[in-house]
């Protein structure tokens, strides 16, 4: 991240949605789901339906894996690695389904935080997911 100014917005952002985690992702997957329904294919095992257990308990565990990445910029790559491994070598996710997660996530913060996302935070989160994603993709083969 660029400035000090997405920085702080980026870890003050989550420290408010810590407490919401797994709405927060459990909206923003249902979103990636209905906009982009081939992303529904990883989830075969999952009841998808709106506020599933399944959501709520993924959802939960992406935002909060988002939230601790963002508490390690100086050591994404670290924080990352079991994750990056994961997705990598067992799930195999398309590495353009990453860029979709990334858009629902921000529509959702969008939805519930209003005006408080600026135009700066936007851009905090933007890049923030997609040096996330980058290091989640990089050990694809
Ligand atoms: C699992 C995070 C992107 C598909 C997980 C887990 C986390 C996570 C924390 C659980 C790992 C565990 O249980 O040990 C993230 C983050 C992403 C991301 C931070 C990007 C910012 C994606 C994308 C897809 C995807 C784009 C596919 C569209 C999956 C699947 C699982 C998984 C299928 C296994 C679900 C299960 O069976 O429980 N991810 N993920 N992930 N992720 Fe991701």
């Amino acid at each position: 991240l660029a400035y000090d100014a997405e920085k702080s917005t980026l870890v003050s952002l989550c420290g408010k949605v810590a407490g919401h985690a797994d709405v927060t992702g459990a909206e923003a997957l249902e979103r990636l789901f209905l906009s982009f329904p081939q992303t529904k294919t990883y989830f075969s095992h999952f009841n998808l339906s709106h506020g599933s257990p399944d959501l709520l308990r993924h959802g939960g565990k992406v935002v909060n894996a988002l939230i601790n990445a963002a508490g390690h910029l100086d050591d994404l790559s670290g924080a990352l690695s079991a994750l990056s491994d994961l997705h990598a070598f067992q799930l195999r996710v398309d590495p353009g389904n990453f860029r979709l997660l990334s858009h629902s996530i921000q529509v959702t913060l969008a939805a519930h935080f209003g005006s408080e996302f600026t135009p700066v935070a936007q851009s905090a989160w933007d890049k923030f997911i997609a040096a996330v994603s980058e290091i989640l993709v990089s050990k694809y083969r």
